[in-house]
């Protein structure tokens, strides 16, 4: 028998002041988009904003439906937004952000379990790794090098070839 571990490195900043200017610019740029967010049922603003290989932004809010079900994460709007805008143009990074009304907004928060599988689907279309910057209006910031390290033993397209 064989025992084996999984662990990743990530990096943790006080608060969004301690980050290099572009990253601060980023995740600034995903808080103030969870203003587009459209969530009269959780009231959790979920905004996600991105950087290209090629300059470009593109961003995604959460929108939610009367049938729960069918309302996408903010992540995933921004993947299907930048995959027919900007196809297989690789993301250098993603900034996800949230505020809502009813829980404080000062800690990160990280993609559900369907977005990261979203997420790295498109690090294999692209080969190349999303970075994250993950924080809310305020508090600590994490950065995480690439994606698919929060979904270890994933189900991938090499599985179907
Ligand atoms: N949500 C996101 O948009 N991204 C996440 O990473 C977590 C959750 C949305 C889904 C739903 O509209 C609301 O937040 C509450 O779950």
């Amino acid at each position: 028998m064989d025992k084996k571990k999984f662990e990743f490195a990530y990096e943790v900043y006080e608060d969004s002041s301690k980050l290099n200017e572009k990253d601060a610019w980023l995740l600034n740029e995903a808080r103030q988009v969870t203003e587009q967010a459209y969530a009269p049922y959780s009231n959790f603003h979920v905004g996600a904003v991105a950087i290209l290989e090629n300059g470009e932004v593109v961003a995604g809010t959460n929108q939610e439906n009367a049938s729960y079900p069918v309302g996408t994460c903010a992540e995933r709007v921004l993947l299907g937004t930048l995959a027919t805008l900007h196809p297989k143009v690789p993301i250098v990074s993603m900034a996800i952000s949230y505020n809502s009304k009813e829980v404080k907004s000062n800690h990160p928060i990280s993609p559900c379990g369907m977005c990261r599988q979203a997420l790295l689907e498109y690090e294999g279309r692209v080969h190349k790794p999303i970075r994250l910057i993950l924080g809310g209006m305020e508090g600590k910031v994490f950065i995480i090098e690439t994606a698919s390290q929060l979904l270890p033993f994933a189900f991938s397209s090499k599985e179907l070839m």
